[in-house]
């Protein structure tokens, strides 16, 4: 059941940990810790393995996967042994990814990124590519009649002129390719009409958005236990540094407000109001991807007494996120081989800003995810 593994940022460092990952652990040199698909409760026949993934993919860096893979391990986001161990992967990797294509429309740009992918399934002899968006996060979309129907969108497509942004043009080239589309970043994606119409009538499914790896997995678990004890939470501010690369891109005030809006979603969900204070993003490049956020949570309880209560996350933002993209992966795949189309909302426990009406309650998206995995089984 070998599985095309498409990675749109496919140089940068999520995109790197989860290829030399994936390498070392089909190679057993490490457990397979973060990744939630290897639990007892996911073991599935219908889902492809971790040594059964293939990665290609697109990116506009020029960097070396060896360079890449040798920064990830000075900033110690990847263990030197087993980078080391699978450094003579590294050339049959790199062989594999493309730089972005570039033609006088978005129509054709579209067509050269779906014939890249279409030459990975031919070449690999892949049944199934499942195209995963890890690439810098994008400003919010700017609205375009033709972003309502899919006629509409391919004619304007044909036109000189940016009518759709990176990520969902990537989404369109996907599904036009015949492939599935996960997006693990809180841009746009597939979240336009029109290609939720091509989605649909190409019967391919699709799932996003925006990775919950940080501070937005601990909110998600915090905020219904204040809901369950009626606690009144009055503040939630939370500050958040990072560096690397996404921390230089979320330095951009249209990208940081596209990620801080996808980070506070959840709060309003859960407790049913919007507490006073936001979460802001900060960027500081001495910390590269080890991300600290603080939060202060002020709260009320019987007769209105204060309260307050604080945390301190520090994470390795590559690590956590890379185990999740393989599963987003494998999971997206066994959907499409199942014949599900559309937006995979039982995938909402990966993500900070799910699609569809999906409540932030981890232990229902986790029931909801088991579910999910039996129905997987009983299709196969
Ligand atoms: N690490 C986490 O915990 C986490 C959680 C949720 C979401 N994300 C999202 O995942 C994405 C990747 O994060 P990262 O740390 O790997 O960032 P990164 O900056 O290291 O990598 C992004 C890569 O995307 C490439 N890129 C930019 N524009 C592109 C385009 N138009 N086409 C193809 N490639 C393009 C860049 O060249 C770079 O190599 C970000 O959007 C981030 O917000 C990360």
């Amino acid at each position: 059941m070998t599985t095309g593994v498409w990675l749109i940022g496919a140089r940068g460092s999520v995109a790197v940990t989860s290829m030399v990952g994936a390498t070392a652990l089909r190679a057993g040199l490490a457990e397979p810790l973060g990744c939630v698909t290897e639990l007892p409760e996911l073991a599935s026949e219908a889902v492809p393995g971790l040594g059964d993934l293939v990665f290609g993919g697109h990116d506009i860096s020029d960097i070396t996967l060896e360079k890449k893979v040798e920064d990830l391990v000075a900033a110690g986001v990847l263990p030197a042994r087993p980078a080391a161990a699978v450094a003579d992967k590294l050339a049959a990797l790199e062989r594999e990814l493309r730089p972005v294509p570039s033609a006088a429309t978005q129509l054709e740009t579209a067509r050269l990124i779906a014939e890249d992918i279409d030459d990975f399934r031919r070449r690999r002899g892949l049944v199934r590519v499942v195209v995963v968006n890890v690439s810098s996060t994008e400003p919010a979309v700017v609205p375009h009649p033709a972003h309502g129907v899919l006629a509409d969108l391919e004619d304007a497509l044909s036109s000189p002129g940016a009518i759709l942004p990176p990520s969902s043009l990537y989404a369109y080239a996907a599904l036009v390719a015949g492939c599935s589309y996960v997006d693990f970043t809180p841009s746009t994606g597939t979240r336009l009409p029109a290609l939720r119409e091509l989605a649909s009538s190409a019967g391919l499914p699709y799932a996003g958005h925006d990775g919950k790896t940080g501070e937005t997995l601990v909110k998600s678990v915090l905020a219904p236990m204040f809901a369950m004890r009626n606690l009144r939470v009055r503040t939630w501010a939370g500050t958040n540094l990072l560096g690397g690369g996404d921390g230089a891109n979320l330095a951009d005030p249209a990208a940081n407000a596209a990620k801080a809006g996808s980070k506070q979603r959840v709060l309003a969900e859960t407790l049913g109001y919007q507490p006073q204070g936001s979460s802001h993003i900060e960027y500081v490049d001495d910390i590269g991807d080890f991300k600290t956020a603080w939060d202060l949570i002020t709260f009320s309880g019987f007769l209105g007494t204060r309260m307050r209560m604080e945390f301190s996350w520090h994470g390795c933002d590559s690590a956590l996120a890379a185990p999740l993209v393989l599963d987003l992966a494998r999971l997206t795949a066994a959907a499409h081989a199942a014949g599900r189309s559309g937006p995979l909302t039982e995938l909402a426990f990966f993500f900070k800003d799910p699609i569809g009406e999906v409540p932030h309650d981890l232990p229902g998206q986790w029931a909801a995810l088991v579910a999910f995995v039996r129905g997987l089984d009983g299709a196969a």
